[in-house]
């Protein structure tokens, strides 16, 4: 029977943690972070998101406008939106939600958001800088992750993580991660042969494919710590669901994240972490 890792108290605390630190930064510097979220089109999922941010951002006192555009949106229109905020000092960070509609190139306006203001940490040069060892901000679902698992107190060092997904926003991140921290780790995906094989041998287990109950309690190691970055909806009820067949999983695992609950708060909640730190950046320099 698995302990469950509460992402949303966990969040919750670090927001606070936030809060106090942005009343703090507006008594010394006169104001407050202040971050744009750029949503194209109305995608449910993208609304969803960009919704939750816009909460939390308020929560901790981070000031915070949404731009809306349409579908139709040409690149050229994006970019030119991209570079106005990049020159907008008063803009501390900038976040263009995805995915974006196919005849807009996504690193094409990944890349042209100022590294000072790349609260994702999506860009090219925020990327190279994690895998080089530089100093720089970290992506928010992967920072959330090692968050989560130093929040059960079980030591990362020496374990053996499997990481299941290997996109650009998830899977290699939180793989880097998670080698920094020691662990000695495998990264498997979609078409790896024998993946119950290769995932029992985790003792953290990550999972990140978007793929309902891909991950059933046969491939989890009893005691295992599991993590579960899905978010699907359950064919059976409608209902969110991740990528762990959850109900068995918990009886096998030492620690488990549900779905919602779990890995989403700690994205938002280090997002707003990113935006503060880039604003102290910003003003302490
Ligand atoms: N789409 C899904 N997750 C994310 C995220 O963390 N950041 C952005 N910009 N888009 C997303």
């Amino acid at each position: 029977m698995s302990e469950i890792i509460n992402g949303k108290e966990i969040a919750k605390s670090l927001k606070e943690g936030l809060a106090a630190k942005v009343v703090e930064l507006n008594e010394k510097y006169g104001r407050t972070p202040n971050l744009v979220v750029i949503l194209v089109g109305d995608d449910p999922g993208s609304v969803s998101y960009v919704t939750g941010k816009a909460k939390a951002a308020n929560e901790v006192g981070i000031r915070n406008t949404t731009l809306r555009f349409p579908v139709t949106i040409s690149e050229d229109e994006l970019l030119a939106k991209v570079e106005e905020l990049n020159a907008d000092t008063d803009v501390d960070g900038i976040l263009v939600q995805l995915p974006l509609p196919k005849h807009i190139d996504e690193n094409k306006v990944i890349a042209t958001i100022s590294i000072d203001k790349d609260v994702d940490a999506f860009s090219p040069m925020s990327v190279a800088r994690l895998w080089l060892k530089q100093p720089t901000i970290v992506p928010c679902t992967p920072n959330g992750i090692i968050k989560l698992l130093k929040s059960t107190g079980i030591e990362i060092s020496g374990k053996e993580a499997v990481v299941i997904g290997r996109s650009n926003i998830v899977g290699l991140p939180v793989a880097k991660l998670l080698l920094d921290e020691n662990a000695t780790v495998t990264i498997a995906h979609s078409r790896t042969r024998n993946l119950a094989e290769v995932a029992r041998r985790a003792d953290i287990l990550v999972v990140a494919i978007g793929r309902e109950r891909l991950v059933t309690a046969d491939m989890i190691k009893p005691g295992a710590v599991v993590i579960d970055v899905g978010v699907n909806r359950d064919t059976r009820n409608g209902k969110l669901c991740g990528d762990v067949d959850y109900e068995n999983a918990k009886e096998v695992a030492a620690y488990i994240t549900p779905v919602p609950g779990g890995v989403g708060p700690m994205t938002i909640a280090c997002l707003m972490e990113n935006t503060v730190e880039n604003f102290i950046k910003k003003v302490e320099k």
